[in-house]
This record gives C-alpha cells, sequence and structure tokens, in this order.
C-alpha cells in the first residue's frame, strides 16, 4: 500500500480498537546522529523486557529504527506513511518483532515525500494524533522522530505526552537545542497543553574524554533535574548490533550499553510515577 494513496482511504475493518490509552513517548532532537534511534529501539526493548507492552512508531524515512529489528523496508505492504494519510491503521502496520510484548510500526522511504505531501492535507499536524490517541494494546508507544523539525516531527510532537532528548556527549551538544525547546513551547501553547520534556538524555558518553565529561557537566548545570542519572556510554557493542537486525540489550545484554538502557528504562518508569501522579487524569475531563 506503501505510496500508492487509495481514494477512499479506508483502514483496515478487521481490527479490534480495544485496550487503554497508551503513554506516548518521542524521542527527538534535530540534530543529526545524536543517538535518536538507539535510544527508541533499545528503550522501547527494555520496557517491554520489565513487562510493559510497547509499541515502537518509526517516523523517520531514513528507517533505522526498522532496519534495527531486521524489518526488510523493501517488502513492506504498509508503513506508518500510510498510518499519516489514513490509509492504514497503526495496529495492522505493528509488526511483532522477536522481543515479547514488543511491536515496531516501520517506516517506508515514502515518508521522505510525507513532509510535500501533508501541507496540503486536512489536520496536517493531527494526522499521527488522529492515528494514534486512542485505546490501544499498548503500555506505550514510542515514536522514533527524524533528525529535523519538520511536519512529520510536529506530528509526533502533537500526538506525544512527553519527549526524550537525547544529548550527545560533544562540542556543540547544546547547539540547536533552543530551538527544539521552543519548539516544543510553541506545540504545547498551539496544539499540546499536556506536552512535557520527559527528559534529557546524556549519550555516547566517554569517560575517558575530558570533552565528554565537559559537555555531561554543562548540559547538567544548564537543565539540571531534567537530565536523567542515567548517562548512556560509547560502546561498540551498541553500534554494531543494528547490524545483526537486533537490540543491542539482545544482541549483548551484558555490553556497559545494554545495561546503561535496562538502567534508563527503570529510571524512566520511576518518573512516569511522579509525573502521572501530578497530572490530572486526561480521560476523565
Ligand atoms: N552508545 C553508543 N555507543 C556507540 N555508538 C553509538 C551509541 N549510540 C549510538 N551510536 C551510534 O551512533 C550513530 C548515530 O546513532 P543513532 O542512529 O541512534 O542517532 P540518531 O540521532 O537516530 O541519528 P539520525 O539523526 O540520523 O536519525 C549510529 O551509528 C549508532 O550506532
Ligand atoms: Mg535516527
Amino acid at each position: 500500500m506503501s505510496g500508492q494513496r487509495s481514494i477512499t482511504g479506508s483502514t483496515s475493518q478487521a481490527t479490534p480498537k480495544t485496550g487503554k490509552m497508551p503513554r506516548i513517548l518521542s524521542v527527538a532532537n534535530q540534530k543529526g546522529g545524536v543517538g535518536k534511534t538507539t535510544t527508541a529501539v533499545n528503550l522501547s526493548t527494555a520496557l517491554a523486557a520489565v513487562g510493559k507492552k510497547v509499541l515502537l512508531v518509526d517516523l523517520d524515512p531514513q528507517g533505522n529504527a526498522s532496519t534495527g529489528f531486521g524489518i526488510r523496508r523493501a517488502s513492506l505492504h504498509a508503513s506508518t506513511y500510510d498510518v499519516l494519510f489514513g490509509e492504514a491503521d497503526i495496529l495492522d502496520v505493528a509488526q511483532e518483532t522477536k522481543v515479547p510484548r514488543l511491536s515496531v510500526a516501520p517506516s517506508s522511504v515514502h515518508l521522505s515525500g510525507a513532509e510535500i505531501e501533508l501541507v496540503t492535507e486536512e489536520r496536517r499536524e493531527f494526522r499521527l494524533r488522529d492515528a494514534l490517541r486512542r485505546p490501544m494494546p499498548y503500555d506505550y508507544v514510542i515514536i522514533d522522530c527524524p533528525p529535523s523539525l519538520n511536519l512529520l516531527t510536529l506530528n509526533a510532537l502533537v500526538c506525544t505526552d512527553s519527549v526524550v532528548v537525547p544529548l550527545q556527549c560533544e562540542f556543540f551538544a547544546l547547539e540547536g537545542l533552543s530551538q527544539l525547546t521552543k519548539t516544543i513551547e510553541r506545540v504545547r501553547k498551539a496544539y499540546n497543553p499536556d506536552l512535557s520534556i520527559h527528559g534529557v538524555l546524556l549519550t555516547m558518553f566517554d569517560r575517558r574524554n575530558n570533552l565528554s565529561r565537559m559537555v555531561a557537566g554543562d548540559v547538567r548545570d544548564y537543565f539540571g533535574d531534567v537530565v536523567y542519572d542515567t548517562v548512556i556510554p560509547r560502546n561498540v557493542r551498541v553500534s554494531e548490533a543494528p547490524s545483526h537486525g537486533l537490540p543491542a540489550i539482545v544482541y549483548d545484554m551484558n555490553c556497559p550499553g545494554a545495561k546503561a538502557y535496562i538502567h534508563l528504562a527503570r529510571e524512566i518508569l520511576k518518573r512516569e510515577k511522579v509525573m502521572l501522579a501530578a497530572e490530572t487524569p486526561r480521560d476523565a475531563a
């Protein structure tokens, strides 16, 4: 179906729309190569490992989250592209993975044209929200965003409860971050009043490297408690895993990177409890 938008725009009739409202977290930073996909893949896997039902939504035309699970994108019959245009149901696009309780909604290359195609669509900022904000058989939906503040990322932010922002521990880490926080603020005001920053995650930390330590210190000074205690170390096993079609946590669960992502999932769930307790229940309103 990808790339062939039907006139009817019909979606599957067979899928039951049962379940509860999932929590939706986006992994976003318009800076490229900071660890968004690695975080989305391994956080999703770690949340599934601790018993949560998780759907990872690949919203990046590059499709690294999909190929990271060994999904062959050339043979997809439907993708997140079709979901955005109302031509496929997210539950039909979702594919089970080798990881129990974890499904992935893959992206296709057609998504690279979606930005332009969306411009003329009605409710162009709400397409993903219309598709995802409903009862589903998942506890968590994790969205892997592209490295841009384009309409795709906007769609993710409009349907998201909270944003996880990975920052690579290198010079210029903070560059462009004010743009991201301003965008989040604008989305909160215009479309999604409940949107929050869940946390800032330091990635690819190299403790032997002075610069890495300095950047981590600066980020903590600047953001304070918003920065997760968990730091993801630079670890070659983490970067090898996608070429085997596996999350690092499955590829080598004892490597430092995998352990850090499991730690992150626990920290995120703890923070979730605090955040959810402070929130007025959305569905009760
Ligand atoms: N902790 C880590 N240790 C070593 N390599 C890592 C680590 N995290 C990510 N990488 C590597 O860094 C590169 C960029 O990571 P990733 O693809 O997750 O970033 P991204 O922000 O999603 O990139 P893009 O902006 O292109 O979507 C990849 O080659 C990945 O394997
Ligand atoms: Mg990516």
